[in-house]
């Protein structure tokens, strides 16, 4: 069976991570999310988190030279058997580069995962995030950890991201309409773009997006 090679595309807060999570475990792919790699190398205070976190906090995206390498070496040390990206690409030059770069190993996207909620639901959701430093994403109301501020996987404290005050999200979501919603078109003109509807409940969003990865094995098997 052929590998599978995916990307999650959606504005901040349609829940690309929670879906990650799950998908990650149902077909053990690589998963890449350039926000949690990114937040590593700033806490790790590196030489590219330090330039990155300016950008980050004010909701602006990272220049795209630091994040191509950082993606693509990832890819090379990890996703040999498929993988999962999430956060990337997020502008054109940067799906230009993934297509490129796959073109030149003989490898090609499965598809682009669009999970789509409008403004007004994502900022609800993103004001009531709570992850842990392992990345373990819950929500105060729709996803509640089993003990208040803790961990259910990993026992550790749960804390509220930098850049999801309010200000910054807003930047987030003008980023998004304006730079990352090109690739929505980009996508669908080379047959690649799957929508789920990302106001659902988490499972069924799961649900949702597994039947059409399903399908998508079956249509390469013929
Ligand atoms: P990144 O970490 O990628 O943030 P984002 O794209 O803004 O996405 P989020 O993590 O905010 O949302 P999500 O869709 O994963 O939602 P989640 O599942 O957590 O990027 C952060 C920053 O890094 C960027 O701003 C930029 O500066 C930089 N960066 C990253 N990639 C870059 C790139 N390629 N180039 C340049 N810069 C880059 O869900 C949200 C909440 O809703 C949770 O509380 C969850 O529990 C809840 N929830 C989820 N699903 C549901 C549901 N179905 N119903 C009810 N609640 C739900």
């Amino acid at each position: 069976m052929s590998e599978l090679n995916l990307i999650l595309l959606g504005p901040p807060g349609a829940g690309k991570g929670t879906q990650a999570t799950r998908l990650r475990d149902d077909f053990d792919l690589a998963y890449i999310a350039t926000g949690d790699l990114l937040r590593e190398n700033v806490s790790e205070g590196t030489e590219l988190g330090k330039e990155a976190k300016s950008y980050m906090d004010d909701g602006a995206l990272v220049p795209d030279e630091l994040v191509i390498k950082m993606i693509f070496d990832k890819v090379e040390d990890d996703g040999d058997d498929g993988f999962l990206l999430d956060g990337f690409p997020r502008n054109i030059a940067q799906a230009d580069a993934l297509a490129e770069e796959l073109d030149r190993r003989g490898r090609k996207l499965t598809a682009a995962l669009l999970v789509e909620a409008p403004d007004d639901v994502v900022i609800e959701r993103i004001s009531g995030r709570r992850v842990c430093s392992n990345g373990h994403v819950y929500h105060v109301v729709y996803d509640p950890p089993k003990h208040d501020a803790v961990c259910d996987q990993d026992g550790k404290p749960l804390s509220q991201r930098d850049d999801d005050r309010e200000e910054a999200v807003r930047k987030r979501l003008s980023v998004y309409h304006e730079t990352t919603e090109p690739l929505i078109d980009y996508y669908e003109e080379r047959g690649l773009l799957r929508r789920f509807d990302g106001t659902r409940s988490p499972t069924e969003v799961h649900d949702h997006i597994r039947a059409s990865i399903a399908t998508l094995r079956l249509e390469d098997e013929l």
